[in-house]
């Protein structure tokens, strides 16, 4: 049986032990984590395998088939040059790192050696895609208006932006990421701005990181759009990840993850002879949704796919059906990171990868 091998056994860690835990067809022989008490509970969770303190111990004992690396954002970089040097397949989180020059290093050492390396784009798994993409091929997108707001996560480095590249570039990247993905063109220049002092040390010690941010993109196709962001709400009621993709004739209503709903004129309501749009006497704007939408709900367990996927590929050799090869994850934390850029200097960014 090949040998699986995971290090970080923090949050994220946990969530692919889960889908390991399905795969009967590897051996899920060692954990590593600096608080090795976290690896030994993997372990005792796996029911199989060594924990570790040390990556460079763990390879050298347990000579992995593949890896998953699981580290927070600023904890790349040894990592992945001692993984390639061994020629190991790996999976690896995104942000990927927050350093763009090391992403652009490793992206040119996997290429070089021909290592199978995927990401943590889980989203571009989910069955919804389908739906989207054929959206996008029937419709041309003028636009996009999307927004993505949450609260603050437990993990304590999250708040602080040098440790987490802040909310755009740590969690919104999946946003980012599928706006590349779903159009199928590469972003041209992004204009950022930040906004700040709404989240206190009193409500959240060591919060050093915007509360929100919004962005203009252009892309090379020439379709515009904006992304707004933030970690301030402070319950569910006030959460949103919807992303509005406007066409001359329809328009798309994404949500990362949830569902993708279409409104076309026409609908069913038209069939029965009613109006697809009302502008009703006060000049507000009446569209009866349900009637002309074509819903489609995410029916599928787009992470363990992901994680499927890359394990498919690793015992197989061949990582063509890997849909965030590690070379494309580079380009969308290019992308996030240019949006921080633009956020610290006031101005526009063009895009570079
Ligand atoms: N794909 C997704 O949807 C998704 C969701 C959540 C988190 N993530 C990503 O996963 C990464 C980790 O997030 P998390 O929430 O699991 O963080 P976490 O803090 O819960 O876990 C990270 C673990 O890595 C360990 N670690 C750090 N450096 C190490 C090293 N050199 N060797 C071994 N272990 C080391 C830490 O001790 C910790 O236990 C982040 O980049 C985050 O963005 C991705």
């Amino acid at each position: 049986m090949k040998k699986l091998a995971l290090i970080g056994c923090g949050g994220i860690g946990a969530y692919h032990l889960d889908h390991f835990l399905q795969f009967t067809d590897l051996d899920l022989a060692g954990f590593c984590d600096i608080t090795v008490e976290r690896a030994e509970g993997f372990v005792k969770k796996a029911g199989r395998g060594r924990a570790f303190a040390d990556y460079v111990e763990m390879y050298d004992a347990v000579k992995p088939d593949m890896v998953f690396i699981c580290v927070p954002p600023t904890c790349h970089g040894n990592i992945e040059f001692e993984t390639i040097r061994r020629g190991i397949p790996f999976f690896v989180e995104k942000p990927l790192t927050l350093d763009l020059d090391l992403a652009r290093e490793i992206a040119a050492q996997v290429e070089k050696r021909g290592i199978i390396a995927a990401s943590g784009f889980q989203c571009r798994y989910d069955n919804i895609n389908d739906a989207a993409r054929a959206y996008i091929a029937a419709s041309p997108v003028l636009t996009v208006q999307a927004s993505r707001v949450g609260g603050i996560p437990e993990v304590p480095w999250w708040r602080n932006k040098p440790a987490s590249g802040g909310q755009l570039v740590e969690q919104t990247i999946h946003q980012m990421d599928m706006l590349r993905y779903l159009l199928g063109t590469e972003p041209k220049t992004v204009y950022s701005v930040a906004g700040r002092g709404w989240i206190s040390q009193e409500e959240c010690p060591g919060y050093f990181t915007d509360d929100l941010s919004t962005t203009l993109v252009t892309f090379k196709n020439g379709v515009t759009a904006t992304m707004m962001t933030g970690c301030y709400a402070k319950n569910a009621v006030s959460w949103d990840s919807k992303m509005t993709f406007g066409a001359r004739d329809s328009r798309m209503d994404y949500v990362l993850c949830s569902s993708v709903t279409v409104y076309r004129e026409g609908g069913k309501a038209a069939a029965a002879g009613k109006s697809a749009s009302v502008i009703k006497g006060d000049g507000v704007q009446d569209r009866d949704t349900g009637e002309h939408a074509e819903v489609t709900k995410s029916a599928v367990d787009f992470g363990l796919l992901c994680d499927r996927t890359f394990v498919d590929a690793a015992l197989s050799g061949d990582p063509s059906k890997i849909r965030s090869p590690y070379g494309d994850a580079y380009k969308s934390v290019a992308f996030t990171l240019a949006c921080n850029r633009s956020m610290t200097t006031g101005l526009p960014v063009d895009l570079a990868y």
